[in-house]
């Protein structure tokens, strides 16, 4: 897809409008995770280094159309201003006269965030009124929300059509990265899909088997294979309803001419908690009171050995109950060999998804990997094949 980059406007002087994706972590009022600020924080610097007005809108939380004080923006105008080290004021509406003459006092290279756009009912209907009142406050729109792009709202796909729209350097760089993975990868091309259900990844284990050379799962997901297969899983977590949908995903991963990799060994424990007694058995052998709660050494070694023959990784979701220990064993593993691949092996390896990104951050490494998405719902929807309504509104 083509779209239109910072590269190619000049934003001396003008008001740029700049949806942000600040719907961060928040545990006990404080931001328990900045990565989100972090990654923007280069657009918003580069937008006031050359003279514009910046004018930052985002979500937080799901407010519902009103106004609620514990999800307003000021923390993280706040935690914004911290990270650029220059001031970032912030205005209490995201819309209406007075933000509008809170703009015209700005002057170039200014920093103002504004009030959370989901106070208001318009931005999730995608109002027509509410974006045309977002666009007032612009002379140019920047969308740097990948994380948000699966939304067809009004300030992520509303307001594109209605100002001069740019990819901001964190949408562009999540674009890039994302159609080298998938778009137009270096083959052989892996995807390696952990993480609780098959009925929650469906779509995405349907396009990725049209679309990869290799397929490798794990997670409880994994246990519903093996027993769609017919093995006893004793007391692992499974989808008794999903066993015809993941016999149908193996069948057409075979005309695709795609390889699936299911784990050969697991380690298994009678009480899900910390720490508790584990053996490590076959699949084929899981005792009929205790369940898989990680994948087994030799899976994980077999996973490992693979990576080499590999040129292009898409990863997503924890290969075990990763923040429970020993769970997350196969996937610190797994995370370390990637990293290692991808440094010394010119491994392409790309992951994403709101656990998976804290899987990586546990178990270290996480900065060696090609590209990390900074996205959640996003990165799922894009890996489910579907066209993302905020990435869409940038084409041009
Ligand atoms: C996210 O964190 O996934 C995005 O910010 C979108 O938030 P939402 O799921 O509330 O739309
Ligand atoms: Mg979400």
């Amino acid at each position: 897809m083509a779209f239109r980059t910072l590269d190619t406007v000049d934003v001396a002087g003008k008001r740029v409008l700049v949806r942000a994706d600040l719907n961060v972590p928040v545990h006990d009022g404080k931001i328990s995770d900045m990565t989100r600020i972090e990654r923007l924080s280069p657009t918003i610097r580069e937008l006031s280094e050359k003279g514009a007005k910046v004018i930052v809108c985002s979500h937080f939380d799901r407010p519902k159309g009103k106004r609620v004080a514990s999800m307003s923006l000021a923390p993280m105008a706040a935690a914004l201003e911290k990270i650029l080290g220059r001031r970032v004021r912030f205005f209490e509406d995201c819309v209406g006269v007075a933000a509008e003459q809170a703009a015209e006092l700005l002057a170039p290279g200014d920093v103002l965030v504004r009030e959370n756009t989901r106070f208001h009912a318009g931005e999730e209907t995608n109002d027509p009124a509410f974006a045309a009142a977002l666009a007032r406050l612009g002379d140019i729109f920047v969308n740097d929300a990948f994380s948000a792009a699966h939304r067809a709202h009004a300030s992520t796909e509303g307001v594109a059509h209605l100002l001069p729209a740019y990819a901001g350097r964190l949408m562009q760089a999540e674009l890039e990265a994302l159609h080298a993975a998938l778009g137009n990868p270096a083959r052989p091309v892996a995807a390696i899909v952990g993480g609780a259900k098959v009925s929650t990844k469906l779509e995405l284990l349907g396009n990725l088997v049209g679309k990869v050379d290799v397929l490798s799962l794990g997670g409880a997901m994994a246990n519903t294979f093996l027993a769609a297969q017919g093995k006893g899983v004793g007391k692992s977590l499974q989808e008794a309803d999903m066993h015809g949908t993941a016999l149908d995903i193996l069948s057409r991963a075979h005309v695709a001419g795609c390889r699936i990799l299911l784990p050969a060994d697991a380690v298994v424990a009678r009480d899900f908690k910390p720490n508790p007694p584990t053996e490590i058995v076959s699949v084929d052998a899981i005792p009929a009171d205790t369940m898989m709660l990680d994948i087994g050494p030799e899976s994980v070694a077999a996973l490992i050995r693979q990576l080499p023959a590999w040129k292009t990784l898409v990863w997503n979701g924890p290969l075990g109950a990763f923040e429970t220990p020993p769970f997350d064993a196969a996937t610190v593993a797994l995370a370390h060999a990637v990293a290692d691949a991808t440094r010394t092996a010119g491994l392409r390896s790309v992951a994403g998804g709101g656990d998976t990104v804290s899987a990586l951050r546990q178990a270290g490494g996480i900065d060696q990997l090609s590209y990390v998405s900074s996205a959640g719902g996003a990165f799922l929807e894009w890996l489910e094949g579907k066209t993302l309504p905020g990435v869409a509104a940038l084409e041009c």
